[in-house]
């Protein structure tokens, strides 16, 4: 079984192309919906949680766990990677969300300016900005804050007129301080359900790139490259959600995310 974790809906946008890119594997979700957005949390704070979600799924009996949160993947991953897992579970895997994408991004070796758009804590930790950094010093990055498109994009209303007027706000501050960008990266797993309308206000020449895809393909690249760890996933194509706030609202908000009917049951965290 391979799990995969967020704040709340989030990483549904992720887990939905992993299913389709590997649909034979057994998938866990748990959105820590109660405790979310994650966005604006201390580091000590996102930490705990992040750790204790982990803990759950690794006791559900995932060996992998996938964490569909950039604010957790900047927050708290390394923690987990390089303090945690030694001592307690050296032989299971957490991977997370932030990596694939700035290996992406400086793979391609065509961008030189890039935009991003991100929860307040992302922007903050900069984790980004190290990332990229560290594997292509020469490509300059523009993060923006988008403090009000998780809350929008939660409420349900991606559609209404006000979002697109918000989007419109965040792209005009981005490229006042950035000038033109050559691509465009949705650094918040939520941000994908608001794709279309982002995407009619870029101009056509900018590349804009969503998470989700990026993270199957180098998950399914991950598995070719461990099939040690391959081998201990369990491989029924069975799909469980779990939440840890009410399941009737999850499942009618998770379908917009996942693409399709979602049956969650209630769990406690720490
Ligand atoms: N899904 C989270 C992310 O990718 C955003 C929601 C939150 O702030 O908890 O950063």
């Amino acid at each position: 079984m391979i799990g995969f974790f967020d704040s709340g809906f989030g990483g549904l946008t992720v887990l939905r192309r992993a299913v389709e890119a590997l649909p034979h594997y057994d998938y866990v979700y748990l959105g820590d919906n109660a405790r979310a957005p994650y966005g604006s949390r201390s580091q000590g704070v996102v930490y705990r949680f992040t750790l204790e979600a982990v803990e759950y799924l690794f006791r559900r009996g995932c060996p992998l766990v996938v964490i569909a949160c950039n604010t957790s993947s900047a927050k708290a991953l390394r923690r987990i990677q390089q303090e945690y897992l030694p001592g307690s579970f050296p032989d299971r895997r957490v991977l997370g969300v932030v990596r694939p994408l700035v290996e992406e991004v400086t793979e391609r070796k065509t961008f030189r300016t890039v935009g991003l758009l991100a929860t307040e804590g992302v922007v903050a930790s900069k984790a980004y900005l190290r990332e990229i950094e560290k594997l292509d010093p020469t490509i300059r990055v523009f993060q923006k804050a988008c403090p009000l498109l998780v809350p929008i994009i939660e409420a349900g209303e991606q559609d209404w007129e006000g979002a697109e007027m918000i989007v419109r706000k965040y792209l005009g501050e981005l490229t006042a301080e950035a000038g033109a960008i050559d691509a465009l990266l949705l650094a918040c797993t939520h941000y994908p359900i608001l794709y279309e309308t982002i995407r009619r206000n870029l101009p056509a020449r900018v590349e804009l790139l969503e998470q989700g895809p990026i993270v199957a393909a180098r998950l399914a690249d991950y598995l070719r490259r461990h099939p040690e760890m391959e081998r201990r996933l369990s491989r029924g194509g069975t799909r469980e959600f779990l939440t840890t706030d009410l399941t009737e609202r999850f499942d009618r908000l998770a379908r917009t995310f996942f693409g399709g009917p979602v049956r969650s049951r209630i769990v406690s965290l720490g």
